[in-house]
């Protein structure tokens, strides 16, 4: 009865430092992305992506703060894909 008790706790454990280890990873891997790489893998999910040529670098702050709330994104997220779109012109 001892034994199989330490080993549920073992691969409770076990899990559980898992799964904090993996999320830590998922989120340096995003916190990674290029603004290029953000930008296509993002706004695309709704729409034909703009290309940084259409829009002013004062249009694209206006859209981006638009789009980080149409698109779910972070504060980080957003101001990578904007500063990638404002060197488009
Ligand atoms: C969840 C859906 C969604 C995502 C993701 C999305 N957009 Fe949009 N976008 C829209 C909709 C809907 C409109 C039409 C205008 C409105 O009603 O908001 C729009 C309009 C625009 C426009 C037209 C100008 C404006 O502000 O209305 C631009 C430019 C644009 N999006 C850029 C982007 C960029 C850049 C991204 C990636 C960061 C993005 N969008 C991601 C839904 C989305």
């Amino acid at each position: 009865m001892k034994k199989i008790k330490i080993i549920f706790l073992s691969l409770v454990i076990g899990t559980g430092a898992i799964m904090l280890i993996e999320g830590c990873a998922a989120t340096q891997a995003i916190a990674d992305k290029s603004g290029a790489a953000l930008w296509g893998e993002n706004c695309i999910r709704c729409h034909n992506t703009p290309s940084p040529a259409d829009f002013s670098d004062a249009q694209w702050e206006t859209i981006g703060m638009h789009m980080r709330l149409r698109a779910s994104l972070t504060k980080d997220e957003t101001s990578k894909i904007v500063a990638f779109l404002q060197t488009g012109n």
